[in-house]
């Protein structure tokens, strides 16, 4: 079985009411392929009005708190980022692990609140460099799923992406063979997490993809879409990645 594509755009802190057109000219491209999924997660600064900007096209957040209220000055909760018109929200990208700290259990935590505000959530998890030289890549990886896993999974609202830390940002992607390894070893450990379903749960690939490589890393199995940086934030770049998953 081959899952439908799923191609997500990370802003990150990249994005100012200025770029809203290129969200729009983005989901012209998303438009007209409409047999895959595509979603741009901007800064939280945006959502709304990208969301009201383009109503037909998935907007999503980068983070949210796990608590739906209070003392957590400057977080924003699930409940908060859907009504701003957001449908998913990435949660535990490796900038976040290492920036601010995100731990294995706030990262599951979070999940769990996105699925109670009825959103997505795209779990993020990579090994460094070290890790992998070290040849720990596939034990770090299946680790930091099971400690982020959400109690209740399904495929309907849980996509997994592995992001290599080292291939973030860098142009550096790993070998085809590597990738292919480290989606079937994530396939298969969501199948120990969740039992039936597990196939049906989307793992995203992100790490330096571009409109160049794209074709070639979502044709290995179980790449079933990518996670996008820097070649999501103008619709040049990213519209051939949209065009290489349809
Ligand atoms: O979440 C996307 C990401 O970290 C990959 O970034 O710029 O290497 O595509 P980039």
């Amino acid at each position: 079985m081959t899952n439908r594509k799923y191609i997500v755009g990370n802003w990150k802190m990249n994005g100012m009411q200025a770029q809203l057109s290129d969200i729009a000219a983005i989901a012209e491209i998303a438009e007209q392929h409409g047999e895959i999924d595509v979603a741009i997660c901007p800064p939280v600064t945006l959502i709304a009005a990208a969301a009201t900007k383009c109503p037909q096209f998935a907007i999503g957040a980068q983070d949210c708190h796990q608590s739906s209220s209070g003392a957590h000055t400057g977080c924003v909760s699930a409940e908060m980022i859907r009504e701003a018109g957001a449908l998913l929200s990435i949660l535990g990208h490796s900038e976040r692990r290492a920036d601010q700290y995100e731990t294995d259990a706030d990262v599951k935590a979070k999940a769990e609140a996105v699925k109670a505000a009825g959103l997505g959530a795209i779990i993020c998890v990579g090994e460094t460099e070290e890790e992998r030289d070290d040849g720990r890549a596939v034990e770090v990886v299946c680790g930091q799923l099971e400690g982020s896993f959400p109690d209740e999974a399904d495929a309907d609202w849980l996509t997994i992406a592995y992001e290599p830390v080292w291939a973030i940002g860098t142009g550096r992607v790993p070998e085809t063979s590597d990738v292919k390894e480290m989606h079937e070893a994530i396939r298969n450990k969501i199948g120990k997490l969740m039992g039936d379903g597990a196939e049906k749960v989307r793992i995203l690939y992100g790490g330096s993809m571009n409109g160049g490589n794209a074709a070639e890393l979502l044709s290995v199995p179980n790449v079933d879409g990518g996670l996008v940086g820097g070649s999501s934030l103008t619709a040049d770049k990213f519209g051939p990645i949209i065009d290489a998953a349809a």
